[in-house]
């Protein structure tokens, strides 16, 4: 039987579902949107650079603006220096941070030269150095999100695993792929799994859940604590409540989905909250998501890509819903 919660130190998490750190597509926006359909019992940011994170602005910033809603919070550190950590983890504790993860997959060739994401997880002494020094600096429950590694290494995985728990961490996020594989490839839930055998922190496995029926085949093939959506929490902001309702007995508004409506009020977030030139860019990020939800959903993707201005990706969307009412794949 799944639990319906598991504890990030302090924080108990529930239900047991976590929202994937995604750059340009895990801001105030979509969290607001995620959060009125409920059943995700964590949100996040996207990952946040150390250096440039105590020199924003949160009431402009797009990275850090966020509403009351948007609650319990994970605040996601792109970091490769301990000397880049005191200043950052404190200004996380100033914007009210619920917890604060540690990305060690990201494996972006400007992160890798940086010395982050995946290029810190295989540096081991760096890899303590900061691990260690986020540790000292806040009591915050504080989490890492890792892939596999280079090649499925068994031993090396545990070696690295056990490591960040003894280091103090207070869970695991395992994206259940090889350091290079892409997104299109089968996870590998079950390798991923093995980390709970060796471990005693929580465990939450991510990738390629875009389903209920996803979910409850990565709970089984992982006996995970809990999962992490990416990219379907953009094609179905209601895909926590759908899973939590069926699997952890949590109380969803069987409400049918009004798809432009949805769209809609996206956009109306973008426009309130955003200053203007960091509005388009992340309306053509979502809709490339969105549009997985209709079958010649490409065309809508496409026709908002060309548009060049918010309200020209309006229309176009809008004469797109029109011509495409009841082809919804929801
Ligand atoms: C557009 C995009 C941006 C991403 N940005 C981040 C990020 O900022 N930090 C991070 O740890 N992972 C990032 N990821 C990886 C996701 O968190 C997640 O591991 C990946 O999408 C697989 O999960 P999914 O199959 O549920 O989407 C990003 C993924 C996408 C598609």
């Amino acid at each position: 039987m799944q639990n319906t919660c598991f504890h990030i130190g302090h924080l108990s998490v529930k239900p047991p579902l976590v929202l994937a750190p995604m750059a340009g597509l895990t801001h105030s926006a979509l969290r607001t949107i995620i959060s009125g359909f409920g059943g995700c019992g964590l949100l996040s940011t996207e990952m946040l650079p150390a250096r440039s994170l105590v020199a924003e602005n949160p009431n402009v910033s797009p990275f850090l603006i966020r509403s009351e809603a948007e609650k319990p919070l994970s605040y996601q550190l792109l970091a490769g220096r301990p000397e880049d950590i005191e200043p950052a983890v404190k200004r996380l504790e100033e914007l009210g941070a619920a917890a604060i993860d540690l990305n060690l997959g990201c494996g972006a060739p400007k992160v890798r030269r940086a010395g982050c994401g995946i290029a810190l997880w295989e540096d081991r002494s760096r890899l303590v150095a900061v691990v260690r020094q986020i540790r000292r600096c806040t009591r915050l429950p504080f989490t890492a999100k890792i892939r596999l590694g280079p090649a499925p290494d068994e031993e090396k995985f545990m070696e690295r695993v056990k490591l960040l728990e003894d280091l103090g961490l207070d869970a695991l996020y395992i994206h259940a792929r090889l350091d290079r594989e892409s997104f299109s490839r089968p996870p590998r839930w079950e390798f991923a799994g093995m980390a709970k055998e060796w471990i005693s922190i929580p465990v939450i496995i991510n990738g390629g859940i875009f389903s209920l029926s996803d979910a409850k085949k990565c709970l089984s093939q992982s006996g995970a604590d809990g999962l992490m959506i990416g990219r379907a929490a953009a094609v179905k902001p209601w895909i926590f409540s759908d899973i939590a309702s069926s699997l952890f007995g949590f109380e969803a508004d069987p409400e049918k989905k009004d798809l432009p409506g949805l769209y809609l009020e996206f956009y109306q977030l973008l426009v309130s909250r955003f200053p203007e030139e960091r509005r388009l860019g992340r309306l053509k990020e979502f809709t490339h998501h969105f549009a997985r939800n209709y079958p010649f959903g490409n065309r809508l993707a496409m026709a908002v890509q060309r548009a060049g201005s918010m309200e020209h990706a309006r229309n176009l969307a809008l004469e797109f819903f029109e011509k495409n009412v009841g082809t919804e794949r929801i």
